[in-house]
């Protein structure tokens, strides 16, 4: 089996890419990335020699780079988790979101489309989203995938414009689609923008903490390889047509995880108990901060047997363990001196 993976250099992709090259000998990935400041290739550096794995450099903004790209390798299955993903640049920037999320996305099925041309048997194109496009939850209730669709940030705008695109396609072109829209991932290789390693980040230097507004929004937490199991059955057990819902049942108000945080990293770092938390520095609220996201993935579990693997405490320990064990990867990503290298090595494109 060929398959695209989009966005592989960053967060999740990184995972998605591990855990399918693992899992599935004899499958051919390809992982096309533009290598934007997310994108990182030290994300897979122990996977870098592996015959069965070929990086591309290369931009879903780009038509005619992707119907080539599609007629070169032959693809029968695309993950396409390619994106702008952070909710304050989407915010400082909407416009650099529409292009990749929303034209990108277009440009991805309009080449699966034009390479399948009708012969769909064996073939697969999965999106990869989020529950921000839900919108925000008052204090009760958890999102469904018959939940309307009520984006708030231009990120989550984008990504549900993505997600529109692809049903239609679907529903109009017969292309085998198929969704997830899941919670908040943390994990190893997260980029120190995200709540989770910005503070552990921040932690170990002494600097501030920015809690935005009262530290009341709610987050529904999944550890990153847990998503990457659920991306690996819906990929080949999902139904076409259909959007699965991911999330681990696990909600935590802002304040209470950063207390946890707190604790956690005064323990691993032999500091007094109580020191962390006092970086702990109230900000202006995120303009637009949606207050709470919850997932019912109980379609997920019923269907197709998914379950995440392992609680919050002990994600995060192994989460924090991981960054306390690779500072070199947080200093070389907070100082930008990578994207030197890109540059480089790959030039401007
Ligand atoms: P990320 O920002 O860490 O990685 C995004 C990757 O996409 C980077 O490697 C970047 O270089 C690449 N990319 C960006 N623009 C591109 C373009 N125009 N062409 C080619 N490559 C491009 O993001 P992430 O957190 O790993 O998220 C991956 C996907 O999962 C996104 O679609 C996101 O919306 C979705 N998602 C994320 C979360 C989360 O908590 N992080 C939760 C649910 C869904
Ligand atoms: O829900 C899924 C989404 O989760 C994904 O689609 C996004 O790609 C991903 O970035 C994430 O979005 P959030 O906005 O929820 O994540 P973030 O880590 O930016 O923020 C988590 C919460 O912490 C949110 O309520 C804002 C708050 N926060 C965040 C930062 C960066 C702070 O209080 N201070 C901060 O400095």
């Amino acid at each position: 089996m060929h398959i695209l993976i989009t966005g592989g250099a960053g967060f999740i992709g990184s995972h998605v890419i591990r855990h399918f090259l693992a899992t599935y000998p004899g499958y051919r990935v390809i992982n096309l990335d533009s290598l934007t400041y997310a994108g990182n290739l030290n994300n897979l550096r122990d996977l870098e020699s592996m015959p069965d794995y070929r990086f591309v450099k290369g931009d879903i903004t780009d038509a005619e780079f992707l119907i080539n790209l599609f007629s070169e390798y032959c693809f029968d299955g695309v993950i396409h988790l390619a994106a702008e993903s952070h909710v304050d640049r989407s915010i400082a920037d909407p416009t650099a979101f529409v292009k990749t999320n929303v034209l990108g996305t277009v440009n991805l099925l309009n080449a699966a489309r034009s390479s399948w041309k009708g012969k769909y048997d064996g073939k697969r194109f999965y999106h990869i989203s989020t529950d921000e496009v839900y919108g925000s939850l008052g204090k009760d209730g958890l999102f469904t995938e018959e939940t309307p669709y009520d984006p708030h940030s231009p990120y989550s705008a984008s990504k549900a414009a993505s997600d529109h695109f692809v049903r239609a396609y679907h529903d109009t072109y017969g292309l085998p689609t198929v969704i997830s829209n899941c919670s908040n991932n943390y994990g190893a290789y997260q980029f120190p923008e995200k709540l989770i390693p910005l503070f552990i980040n921040n932690i170990r230097l002494g600097k501030p903490l920015p809690v935005y507004g009262k530290g009341e929004n709610i987050r529904d937490w999944l550890w990153v390889v847990d998503h990457a199991q659920a991306i690996d059955v819906i990929f080949h057990r999902g139904k076409t047509g259909e959007t699965y819902n991911i999330g681990g049942h696990n909600e935590w108000t802002n304040i209470d995880l950063i207390r946890l945080l707190c604790c956690i990293m005064d323990r691993k770092l032999g500091r007094e108990a109580g020191e962390s938390a006092k970086l702990i520095t109230y900000v202006t609220d995120r303009a637009g901060h949606d207050l709470r996201y919850a997932i019912d993935s109980s379609k997920l579990q019923r269907e197709l047997g998914w379950v995440p693997s392992i609680t919050f405490e002990e994600g995060l320990e192994e989460t924090v363990d991981w960054y306390l064990g690779n500072q070199e990867w947080l200093d070389n990503v907070t100082s930008g001196s990578y994207m030197h290298y890109y540059e480089e090595m790959y030039g401007s494109r």
